[in-house]
């Protein structure tokens, strides 16, 4: 151990633990020290690089971008460690009631990233988000595009069931959404598509209502984001499954052309 800290490590331990603090991450338990240390080992330039077998490389642009609000060493972090950091999480209402914590699920180097808005009844039950009807759905749309899903990456806005299925409330938004951003720190995909409205919201921070943010390309801390109608929705207005197709269509493109 060197007498000296070197200060710009000091200043990469800075950057990481207030990017942990605003996540709301107050205290460290012993599973996160695990994770500190592969950071220090990262910091000491230790640290093998990831494999992504299912992509030859990020675009630069995505990667300058995700540096821009998001320290390396969060980037470099693991899925596993944004989990043990949620843990037994109590940070909302939303803890009273569920079964279990639904992460998120599918593959760590995916391209492509779904998100939701919430367990439902079927999810709470089995920890695994979008495995009811509507997730069935979804699992349609993805085959609709030549992929599996197990090469995409699924998740929520919310990380536990809303009571009832009801629109997750602005603090449980609030709560959760700063995992939902680390996961997507971690995962960096090309493309993320937001299903429905709370997602698209939330990622985009805006109030725009979910017909007027879909058809178009937007962007995500470097990754494009296209956000398209809830099969939840579309399971009750088969109708709009055409404007979905679309939108479906213009993911496919996206990754074709990267
Ligand atoms: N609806 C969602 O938004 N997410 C799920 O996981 C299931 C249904």
């Amino acid at each position: 151990m060197p007498d000296h800290p070197d200060p710009a490590l000091l200043e990469q331990l800075k950057d990481h633990l207030k990017y942990y603090a605003e996540t709301g991450i107050d205290r460290f338990d012993p599973k996160a020290v695990s994770g500190a240390l592969r950071l220090a080992a990262s910091l000491r330039g230790e640290r093998k690089s990831r494999s992504r077998p299912l992509r030859q490389s990020a675009p630069s642009t995505q990667t300058s971008l995700f540096a821009e609000s998001v320290p390396a060493s969060v980037r470099d972090s693991s899925l596993e460690e944004v989990r043990n950091d949620l843990g037994d999480c109590q940070r909302c209402k939303l803890c009273r009631d569920r079964t279990h914590i639904v992460f998120g699920a599918g593959h760590p180097q995916a391209r492509l990233v779904f998100v939701g808005e919430g367990p439902g009844v079927e999810e709470d039950r089995q920890g695994l988000p979008f495995v009811g009807r509507a997730g069935q759905l979804l699992t349609r749309m993805i085959e609709a595009i030549q992929m599996r899903r197990d090469e995409v990456y699924i998740c929520n806005v919310v990380k536990c069931r809303p009571p009832g299925n009801r629109t997750p409330q602005e603090d449980e938004v609030t709560a959760c959404s700063p995992f939902l951003e680390r996961q997507l720190a971690v995962l960096q995909p090309e493309v993320i598509c937001c299903l429905g409205l709370t997602a698209a919201q939330t990622l985009l921070q805006v109030r725009t209502p979910i017909g007027r943010l879909r058809g178009k390309i937007h962007s995500f801390r470097g990754a494009q984001l296209v956000a398209t109608y809830h099969p939840a929705y579309l399971l009750r207005n088969p109708p709009a499954k055409r404007e979905v197709w679309e939108d479906l269509k213009r993911i496919r493109s996206l990754l074709s052309s990267s």
